[in-house]
């Protein structure tokens, strides 16, 4: 089968839901994707920053494949060793006090549950939230979401109980958060937003007046976590420890799973039947996600998250410098924006042409969320084929 006959059939039977592009991948190893036409691709969207070990890392593949010939599902209805373990390693990988798990299967998924957990927690029932935000697309974090395309069509939403700020806007938030606010959610950088970061202040006067005002800070993670702005978690970049962090996309390396983590105070306030999940934490998913935690240990893939994408930024910076319509470039680690208005959609054709997948967010940033393995050579040909495209 070829790609056109894949999008035949994707055409007459699949939701036409998503705005797909007329490519299908067949195999990748490492940053590199072959399609079903033998085309060769460097990846710098890894999944929508998902897989941060790359494509087919062998000890991923095999901890998979022997997981799954042992044990794949057994439900939450008897102990899983293997979410266990997974529980364990995240514990040793976010500050105290955090530390407990509730593992689920999406970014949407864990977001649902850290918003349930912290209104039973607190007995109160408004959120904050951010214009310009993203936090899934069912209907509760629909209702947090803080942008009209992805809200358009789903009206009245189903929680009114929200309370939009400006993203950034220190004045605003001061006001928002009240005794009725259960928890605010935020995103260390607003991903989809167009890549735009929190600053110092607004971090820190969120962390500040939860305390006060005895709302709970709860710090979507889903894009940022697992290293991708060069620490473990984007709030570390802050200073800050939230009471309840959203985990997903890259903790399991491409399989699907989600995790609400927060303090054993907070964590104490779901008992047997308050919040679970059929799937949430199988052995098959723990044990791939494991794995993903100890490569990235034992490889220091943070580390280098930090330094290679610390680099790379100012070679951006200088490959862009005098264009007068590249706007910025942001982010940090992995997690780097080129904003050029209408032209980054023109560079992502351009790129797909030459063999590049990037991705564009918010309509005007380019988004580069490369494997966290990604090789010096793969950074300089997306800098070359940059510059080409901007001379
Ligand atoms: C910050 C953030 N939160 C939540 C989500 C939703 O995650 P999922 O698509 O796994 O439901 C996303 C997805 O892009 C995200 O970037």
């Amino acid at each position: 089968m070829n790609s056109k006959q894949v999008a035949e059939l994707s055409g007459y039977y699949l939701f036409q839901n998503y705005g797909r592009e007329p490519i299908c991948f067949s195999h990748g190893e490492k940053e590199y994707l072959w399609d079903l036409e033998g085309k060769k691709y460097i990846d710098y969207v890894a999944g929508i920053a998902v897989n941060c070990l790359g494509h087919g890392n062998p000890e991923l593949v095999k901890a998979i494949s022997e997981q799954a010939a042992r044990l794949i599902h057994v439900s939450n209805l008897y102990l899983v060793k293997e979410q266990a373990d997974l529980a364990e390693a995240v514990a040793s990988i976010v500050p105290a006090p955090l530390g407990k798990s509730l593992f689920c299967n999406s970014g949407a998924e864990a977001n649902e549950g850290a918003l349930k957990l912290a209104v039973k927690h607190t007995g109160r029932s408004r959120i904050v939230s951010c214009h310009n935000s993203f936090h899934g697309r069912t209907s509760v974090t629909l209702s947090v979401t803080g942008r009209e395309v992805y809200q358009k069509g789903f009206e009245p939403l189903l929680s009114k109980n929200v309370d939009f700020v400006h993203f950034n806007s220190v004045e605003e938030i001061k006001s928002a958060v009240t005794k009725d606010t259960a928890a605010v959610i935020v995103e260390p950088v607003q991903g989809e937003g167009g890549l735009v970061p929190a600053t110092d202040e607004y971090f820190r006067t969120i962390r500040d007046l939860c305390t006060d005002r005895g709302a709970l800070m709860i710090v979507d993670e889903v894009q940022t976590g697992m290293g991708r702005t060069g620490k473990w978690f984007g709030f570390q970049n802050y200073g800050i420890v939230p009471d309840i962090i959203s985990l997903a996309k890259a903790l399991g390396g491409g399989v699907p799973i989600g995790a609400v983590i927060s303090t054993p105070e907070i964590a104490k306030t779901f008992t047997p039947g308050s919040h679970g999940t059929t799937f949430g934490g199988n052995p098959l998913v723990c044990a791939a996600a494991n794995t993903v935690i100890g490569i990235m240990k034992r490889d220091k893939l943070v580390e280098r998250s930090a330094e290679v994408g610390g680099k790379w930024k100012l070679e951006l910076r200088s490959v862009t410098s005098g264009h007068h319509e590249v706007a910025d470039v942001r982010g940090s680690g992995l997690m780097l924006g080129i904003e050029m208005g209408d032209m980054a959609k023109e560079f992502q054709k351009y790129a797909l042409k030459e063999g590049l997948l990037v991705n564009v967010c918010a309509g005007r940033v380019v988004r580069l969320v490369p494997p966290l393995i990604i090789s010096r050579s793969s950074i300089e040909r997306l800098n070359q084929a940059l510059g080409d495209f901007l001379r």
